[in-house]
């Protein structure tokens, strides 16, 4: 049999272990908080996003919430230099939202407060998560990735009517 040194063994064990750990937390936040990892969903032409009829984000903004059935929605939020459209989202408590956002131009973010919902926002990719709102209340949403002089005026809000 291999000889393997005693130290270099405890370095294996502990190394597993280790990886065991990190895998369990990855699980644990998966299933039991249930973190959404925000793959792109969708390519799309970041010159003609804005282009009415082009896409769901070129079309008017006060359209760009739908109600697919009670109590839930789906939202096309455009992100550009220096803003969101729509900025201002009204949704009745209960209500199950489903965000869509895309860039026009350079990276930004998003990430609404109160919920997991935390993404980047890149030209020419769509970035999709769902959130559930059982509170009323007023959720704030920032860009949280510097994207220029207007960066710290990107932001938003979901209100939750009661
Ligand atoms: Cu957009 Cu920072």
């Amino acid at each position: 049999m291999m000889h393997i040194d005693s130290r270099e063994r405890n370095f294996i064990i502990g190394t597993t272990i280790l990886l065991l750990i990190f895998g369990a937390a990855v699980l644990v936040s998966s299933f039991a908080f249930g973190f959404q990892v925000p793959a792109p969903v969708e390519r799309i032409d970041p010159k003609v996003v804005a282009t009415p009829g082009q896409s769901p984000w070129g079309d008017p903004v006060a359209e760009r919430l739908r109600e697919l059935a009670p109590n839930k929605y789906e939202v096309y939020i455009l992100a550009q230099a220096w803003a969101f459209q729509p900025n201002q989202i009204r949704v009745p408590v209960g209500s199950t939202v489903t965000f869509y956002l895309t860039s026009k131009d350079v990276q930004h973010g998003f990430r609404l407060d109160g919920t997991n919902i935390n993404m980047m926002v890149l030209p020419g990719e769509v970035s999709r998560l769902t959130a559930t709102f059982d509170e009323p209340g007023e959720y704030n949403f920032i860009c949280h990735e510097y994207c220029g002089v207007g960066h710290h005026t990107m932001y938003g809000q979901l209100i939750v009517e009661p």
